[in-house]
């Protein structure tokens, strides 16, 4: 039964990097509305924390390794939820790596390579192993984790930022047609939150001064700031919303 306080009740959600940051309090956002959560990262220790946190918080949750990169990965993670949970509604695409820091003209092939790999080609292939799935259970939502950076690149992040752009375009190519299997796809796009991930651009006073100049909200965001819009995204009261970035920014300029 669908309630007020459980609206993604029955949901299966597969959320990918999801043992720490936003990907974790996507999982718990999604958790706490009543989903059954599959969460993954690389590391198997990771992995275990994350579940007994969220054991903890009386969220369902299923736990295993996935290294988003890895094809068999993605296949294992995407069959181990179908026979555990019985299928999947939600997926929501995470993971990033960046591997290169400095002038974009002294970025390697295989920086490239890694970048697009990770961060765009395997958000695509995930979501191509999950729609027929969706299309079982009559529908689903695809929620992709883009960037600021993507809107104006980032100074020292250039193949990053144009990964988190190309995020933008997955997001409007795949919206079309996936609404006629009634699944929605949308796209988040992070300021700076405090992670690990971001923590070149907190741990030092001048840098977060930098970063606070360009927010209206003098001050970084929260992991669970992402979680709850991209719960949000997921929830009936998103249900004519499809093909959209929603940028989560405290107030940084965003456009294209
Ligand atoms: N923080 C920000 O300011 C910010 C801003 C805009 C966008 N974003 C985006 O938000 C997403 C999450 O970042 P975050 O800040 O939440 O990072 P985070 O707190 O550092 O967490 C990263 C998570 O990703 C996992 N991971 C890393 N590489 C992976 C891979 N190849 N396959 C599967 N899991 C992997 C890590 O676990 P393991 O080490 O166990 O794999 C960890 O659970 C990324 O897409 C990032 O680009 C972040």
């Amino acid at each position: 039964m669908m309630s007020h306080h459980s609206p993604l009740s029955g949901k299966v959600a597969i959320v990918t990097a999801s043992t720490d940051g936003i990907g974790l309090a996507a999982a718990e956002a999604l958790g706490q509305r009543g989903a059954h959560v599959v969460v993954s990262s690389r590391r198997q220790t990771n992995v275990d924390k994350a579940v007994s946190l969220l054991r903890s918080k009386n969220i369902q949750v299923t736990g295993t390794t996935c290294n988003v990169g890895n094809a068999e990965d993605r296949e294992k993670l995407i069959n181990m939820t179908v026979e555990q949970c019985g299928g999947v509604d939600i997926l929501v695409s995470n993971a990033a790596v960046n591997p290169f820091f400095g002038n974009i003209l002294d970025s390697t092939e295989d920086v490239w390579d890694k970048i697009l790999g990770v961060n765009v080609k395997s958000s695509f292939l995930l979501t191509k192993l999950v729609v027929p799935y969706m299309e079982k259970r009559g529908g689903g939502c695809v929620v992709f984790v883009s960037s600021v950076a993507g809107y104006q690149p980032m100074q020292g992040l250039g193949p990053y930022s144009v990964s988190k752009t190309a995020l933008l375009g997955l997001t409007r190519a795949l919206a079309p047609d996936l609404a006629q299997s009634n699944i929605r796809v949308n796209c988040v796009a992070p300021g700076i939150i405090k992670t690990r991930f971001s923590s070149a651009l907190w741990e030092s006073e001048s840098m977060t001064e930098e970063v606070l100049k360009q927010t209206s909200i003098k001050r970084l965001g929260k992991p669970e700031e992402i979680g709850g819009v991209i719960a949000f995204l997921c929830s009936d009261d998103a249900s004519y919303i499809t093909g959209e970035t929603i940028t989560v920014t405290g107030g940084i300029n965003c456009r294209l």
